[in-house]
């Protein structure tokens, strides 16, 4: 017999139909086709039978937090060979965030697409995806949820620890206090370069509890990896083990037909928002849960994020909320401890990716530095988590992280100074006679989904240079953009609705009175009803940003910030089945 030869048609036919069978399991004019030239990268015959398990990558040069995850597909490929599965690797939309502009918020949602419409078009029946880098987990994840495939999340892993003259750096953590360190002559641009090589020096995403960390968290605790799998940094050699167990996973889950929506189920949404509160998570976790949520058709509101998790303690002592950094917190035992830890405060049985419930993955957890992992009897604060702010200037909602907060602003009534846009920020904000003092709101405009277009990490903008160098640390800013996970300070966001569709916040003025209550989640703008009614009917709309091409489509169909910023047109899922052939 030729080794060419189909060596195990008969196993095939016994087994249940697996959706790649549409495409390679037919002996006619297209399953030659469909085989036939996959055959060009040397498959044997008998990988055409099996489960066909695609790689998602989003390895990109231009992501440089994911630019390790080519090697990792390798190694995954080892664990679904193992298993019996057929690897097959696909690229899509890589979202780099410190170099992407002017958002990669702008793109999460075409990288969704192109996700979903990747998944859904090929002769899939299982996914792993690789991810790291900020936007490269929900937009992935997001994506893979209208499909509904079995699925599996590889976390690519943080960087090691800044290091830098003899201290901690952790990543994003010196980007805001550059702006303050040059204004007060307290760094040459020679040392800037230093620092920059000190701060990044291994593969890997940001090592703080910064967004790409917090996503990575919150995919542990919605049951979507491997027990542990988000802590683990990427250079580590056990990272490169949990990818070829994944590898393995994702085969099995394809037999027993574990579907994302077995898994994320409301209870799994509710662990992730607990444990995104425990960790000191990123605020822009809020926006990203409810655009999975939307897909999968879990409901979830902006306001769950406060009645769930706004009672949570602080468990762990990681940047920006704390002192270490994910390194540390992977030697600590990681979030299997957390989860441990907050047993009483989950929903225990919730399903996980390993056929275990997520209490299940974690009762032999310990943790080996309670410096990192605190107890939830001695917690570092009794309370973290989200704050969601209602009142006239948000009358959707709005967003304030109050352990990144600084205590005495959290109830503060101030005077508004008002930027229009981010350009007029700029333009004004080190103006020697700008009329601005510490007790000042500062109020930015146009930075939401539609109005920037794409709701960029802009809200903890600079203080004005003057209140830097009177020594002023932190200052009540408002605005529709978010922050970046890395990033502190008395920062409202996420105003909903935005100020480029009309919301309050498009009719504040300079010298309006705002009055910020945290503990009473209200903000409210003191300008009576009348006054802005007027100001309403005088208010114009902003000129569209794009008139063409994908940045039109985002803008014309763009839900706002408290419904997840994803694309009304994208909501919901439409599952993996293809129902026009390719003749
Ligand atoms: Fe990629 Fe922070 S810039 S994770």
């Amino acid at each position: 017999m030729s080794i060419f030869a189909p060596l195990f048609l008969e196993t095939m036919e016994n087994e249940k139909q697996l959706r790649s069978r549409e495409w390679f399991g037919e002996n006619d004019k297209m399953g030659f086709v469909h085989r036939s030239w996959m055959r060009n990268q040397g498959y044997p015959d008998d990988l055409f039978n099996r489960p066909v398990i695609g790689i998602c990558n989003t390895w990109s040069e231009l992501t440089p937090c994911n630019g390790h995850l080519r090697e990792f597909a390798e190694i995954v490929k080892k664990g679904v060979l193992e298993a019996g599965g057929f690897p097959l690797e696909f690229p899509v939309m890589s979202l780099g965030e410190t170099i992407m502009k002017p958002s990669t918020m702008l793109f999460r949602n075409l990288a969704s697409m192109d996700v979903e419409e990747s998944i859904r078009a090929n002769p899939l029946d299982g996914v792993v995806l690789l991810t790291g880098c900020d936007k490269t987990t929900p937009s992935t994840v997001m994506g893979a949820c209208s499909v509904d495939l079995p699925t599996i999340v590889v976390p690519g892993g943080p960087m090691l620890r800044g290091d830098y003259r003899g201290g901690f750096i952790g990543s994003g953590s010196f980007n805001w206090i550059i702006k303050e360190k040059q204004k007060t002559g307290g760094i040459t641009p020679e040392e800037l370069r230093h620092v920059e090589a000190c701060a990044a020096r291994s593969a890997g995403h940001c090592n703080t509890m910064g967004t790409a960390s917090s996503m990575a968290s919150m995919v542990e605790a919605l049951g979507l990896t491997l027990p542990g799998a988000s802590a683990i940094p990427a250079v580590d050699a056990r990272k490169k083990t949990m990818a070829w167990l994944s590898g393995r996973r994702i085969v099995e889950m394809v037999k027993e037909d574990l579907t994302l929506s077995k898994i994320l189920t409301r209870q799994a949404f509710e662990n992730a928002i607990v444990v995104n509160a425990a960790v000191g998570g990123s605020t822009n976790l809020i926006i990203h849960l409810l655009a999975i949520a939307g897909r999968i058709g879990v409901e979830l509101t902006l306001e769950d994020f406060d009645k769930i998790g706004s009672k949570i303690p602080l468990l762990v002592n990681l940047m920006p909320s704390g002192k270490y950094l994910m390194e540390d917190f992977f030697y600590a035992g990681g979030l299997p401890v957390v989860l441990k830890e907050l047993a009483e405060r989950l929903h225990r049985n919730a399903i996980t990716v390993n056929g275990k419930s997520i209490s299940e993955n974690c009762e032999a957890a310990e943790c080996f530095n309670p410096e990192v992992i605190a107890s939830m009897e001695k917690p570092w604060q009794p309370e973290a988590g989200i704050a969601v702010l209602k009142g006239n200037l948000c009358e959707n909602g709005a967003v304030i992280k109050p352990s990144a907060a600084t205590p005495h602003l959290m109830k503060h009534r101030g005077r508004a100074v008002v930027f229009e846009t981010m350009e007029d920020y700029h333009a004004r904000i080190d103006d020697p006679d700008l009329d601005i003092d510490e007790d000042s709101v500062i109020v930015l405009k146009g930075v939401g989904p539609k109005g920037y277009p794409g709701m960029p990490e802009v809200g903890n903008v600079d203080l004005p240079e003057k209140m830097i160098l009177k020594g002023v640390k932190d200052m009540v800013r408002i605005s529709d953009g978010r922050m970046s996970g890395t990033a502190y300070g008395t920062v409202v966001l996420h105003v909903s609705p935005e100020s480029a569709i009309g919301g309050t916040l498009a009719l504040v003025e300079n010298g309006d009175m705002i009055e910020l209550d945290v503990e009473a989640r209200r903000l409210h703008l003191d300008v009576s009803e009348e006054v802005l009614r007027q100001r309403k009917v005088a208010w114009t709309a902003p000129e569209p940003m794009a008139t063409r091409g994908y940045v039109r489509i985002y803008v014309d169909h763009v839900e706002q910030a408290d419904k997840g910023a994803d694309l009304d047109i994208l909501v919901g899922k439409s599952g993996s089945e293809v129902t026009r052939d390719l003749h």
